[in-house]
């Protein structure tokens, strides 16, 4: 379940200023069916989060959950940080629950994943993150991979058996600039 964040909440691809051809065709892509991986690489603060809410606030209901006094999106979209899926493994593991800590990320129609780097990259961590991207790679659901680094340091970080999953046929983008923040 994915939290709608403030910051985030008004974030469109209309509000998303596009200043290159690249970023109008990022734009394009995301608003489209997507079907196949797309991967966006840029530099702090040129809104690749702007557009991964911008996507969710599209394509997603919310629901207030009384409980936790919170919004939350809901719908076939998941968003998460790649440090998010992490912790969760990780809670998974202390909690004897390792075989379904990752059901919500495989499952998903299309999983958003952002700060792609932002991990600690331990071994343990690469083979339940491969788990992860195998199974949406077999069951060709698509993933929006968001990073700070270029694809090739995403190889280096991730390994080749990931990445190799992950940009099978897929839609690459770089938006350059500087931070809007
Ligand atoms: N092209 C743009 N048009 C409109 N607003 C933008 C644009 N780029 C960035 N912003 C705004 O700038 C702020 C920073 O954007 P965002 O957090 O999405 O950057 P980011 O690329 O995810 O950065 P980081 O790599 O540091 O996470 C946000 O408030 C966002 O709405
Ligand atoms: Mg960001």
């Amino acid at each position: 379940m994915t939290r709608v964040c403030d910051r985030f909440k008004d974030a469109s691809f209309d509000n998303y200023i596009c200043e290159t051809p690249a970023q109008r065709k990022l734009v394009e892509a995301l608003a489209a069916p997507i079907t196949r991986n797309i991967f966006i690489s840029g530099g702090v603060g040129v809104g690749k989060t702007h557009l991964c809410y911008a996507f969710l606030n599209k394509n997603c209901k919310r629901h207030y959950l009384k409980c936790l006094n919170a919004w939350f999106y809901y719908g076939d979209t998941v968003y998460t940080t790649i440090k998010d899926i992490i912790d969760c493994v990780k809670r998974g593991w202390q909690t004897g629950n390792s075989d379904t800590a990752l059901d919500t990320y495989k499952e998903a129609k299309i999983l958003i994943i952002d700060e792609i780097g932002l991990q600690y990259g331990t071994d343990s961590e690469r083979i339940e993150l491969y788990e992860l991207f195998n199974y949406r790679y077999c069951e060709e659901l698509p993933t929006i991979a968001v990073s700070n680094f270029t694809k090739d340091e995403v190889i280096q970080i991730l390994g080749l058996r990931i990445s190799d999953r992950l940009f099978s046929h897929a839609l690459e983008f770089t938006i350059e600039g500087e931070s809007k923040r």
